[in-house]
């Protein structure tokens, strides 16, 4: 048994004998072992077996059993970032503009950190990344608890090396579903109590550990129903090596603080349900993952654009209808349709001319007419416009009162007619970020898009409606935008 077996059985011992509960140890491998994680109850021996691919499966993993949270909805990310494979999974909830922010920088803040020196993390690092590396990190973010008005998230990351060497980290984040409050776990505790209660589970009494032994500090706490208290935290002597316990439900409410004791009444309670977003108004980050905006025009067309929409829908993709006010007003119910399936619509002029051509009060006249008819059929009136032709200038720019979306990849397909010509150009021409014109009249372009969406999420694309591709960056009236801006 190496170094690091000695330290855990040592630590191990003293937690026996402050006579808690002990759930697991779970070590980060010492590079001797030929195993990158081990796990240990107290009675046991680490074991020095070099053990196989996969990975055995950490007990504090048991803590990440995800709970479905009202209004959550799953992500996943595998990209190649620097010399790890990062197979991140983690859930937004509507809503909760606060958490998935949180979550965000969080995961952005782990992204970057693998980066190779002096560079960031890139959403194109998430395309076609599936073949492994040398270093696999899994990194997740789940509701692990939702009840009453608290839902609490458990954010991990755990990366392994080929030479045994391994490390993960955790916490718990605790948002409240009615303010939007966000909490982390170490504030379920009293702030006297947290020194006996990391020494507890560290094995390095609390008289001892001096204050500038950088004690790593408690993160992840979680609370149970009944009220006992599992905390997980790193071990002293380097990163990665995680303790679990759980103290009973006597010795953690005498270290609650009112804020813990609050979640405890909550836990016991039925969770609040949550109003429901828009499907196309869901928070996305297209600064994590690889986005991009397919977009329909100069529909609505009552054959075509259902066969469309039973794609998209069978492909769990979002998209973008930039419809013309004369469609709209000849096929309200499938302008309607849209709108009801979630996704985003936008202003196409009523009889698609050349706006640089017509003098400004018949400018007006195309978008306003335009926003009645698709008000009427579908109860919303569209926040953004598309020129026809993508032709715009100063004055139309000036008239229009909407950002006007233009695009980054023109498919051509109305002029190719072919889906073996127009998917192919616009598989070579996307990038992360890009809003792609395609046209929703044409049957030769709903016969490509099985074929090109399919295509698209297989090498890692999330497509999204144009509201969630430029989140997070305002789309101002007047100015012009074709894809979404780098982060810096
Ligand atoms: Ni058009």
């Amino acid at each position: 048994m190496g170094r690091t077996g000695g330290s855990v059985a040592a630590a191990c011992l003293r937690i026996f004998l402050a006579a808690i509960c002990v759930v697991a140890l779970i070590c980060g491998g010492d590079g001797t072992s030929g195993a990158p994680y081990v796990t240990m109850r107290p009675h046991e021996r680490v074991s020095s077996q070099p053990q196989a691919e996969p990975l055995p499966t950490l007990v504090s993993d048991m803590l990440d059993r995800a709970v479905g949270a009202p209004g959550g909805y799953p992500m996943t990310l595998t990209a190649h970032v620097g010399d790890h494979r990062v197979n991140a999974s983690w859930t937004y909830i509507d809503g909760l503009p606060g958490l998935n922010m949180q979550v965000d920088s969080w995961l952005l803040g782990v992204l970057d950190a693998a980066a190779p020196a002096g560079s960031r993390y890139r959403p194109a690092m998430a395309l076609n990344a599936l073949q492994p590396l040398n270093q696999e990190m899994t990194v997740s973010a789940a509701p692990v608890q939702a009840a009453g008005t608290i839902v609490v998230v458990r954010e991990k990351v755990k990366s392994s090396g080929t030479n045994g060497t391994g490390s993960v980290r955790s916490a718990t984040v605790y948002v409240d579903t009615v303010t939007g409050q966000l909490r982390s776990g170490a504030e379920l505790l009293r702030p006297e109590s947290v020194p006996g209660i990391q020494s507890r589970i560290t094995g390095v009494p609390a008289d001892i550990a001096a204050p500038s032994q950088q004690e790593p500090p408690v993160t992840d706490l979680l609370l149970s129903p009944s009220g006992e208290l599992t905390v997980t935290a790193e071990l002293p002597g380097g990163p990665g090596r995680q303790v679990s316990m759980t103290m009973s439900a006597g010795d953690a409410r005498a270290a609650l603080s009112d804020y813990g004791r609050h979640v405890l009444g909550q836990l016991n309670a039925a969770a609040v349900p949550r109003p429901a977003t828009a499907p196309a108004l869901r928070h996305v980050n297209c600064d994590i993952v690889p986005c991009a905006a397919l977009t329909y025009d100069d529909g609505p067309d009552a054959r075509t654009t259902p066969q469309l929409l039973a794609i998209l829908a069978e492909r769990k993709a979002q998209a973008t209808f930039f419809m013309t006010g004369s469609n709209t007003a000849a096929n309200p119910s499938i302008a309607k349709q849209v709108a009801d399936a979630g996704y985003a619509i936008g202003n196409h002029t009523y009889s698609h001319p050349y706006l640089t051509k017509l003098p400004i009060p018949a400018v007006k006249k195309e978008i306003e007419r335009t926003d009645a008819a698709i008000l009427a059929a579908t109860g919303s009136t569209p926040a953004m416009m598309r020129p026809p032709y993508g032709a715009a200038d100063a004055a139309v720019q000036g008239a229009v009162g909407k950002p006007l979306i233009i695009w980054a990849v023109d498919s051509l397909d109305w002029q190719s007619k072919n889906p073996a010509a127009f998917v192919p150009k616009v598989l070579k021409e996307i990038t992360p970020g890009a809003v792609v014109l395609m046209h929703d009249v044409q049957p030769t372009t709903i016969a490509g898009q099985q074929e090109l969406i399919s295509t698209l999420q297989g090498q890692g694309y999330r497509l999204v409606s144009v509201p969630q591709l430029f989140e997070g960056t305002p789309l101002i009236p007047g100015h012009v935008y074709r894809s979404r801006p780098a982060r810096p």
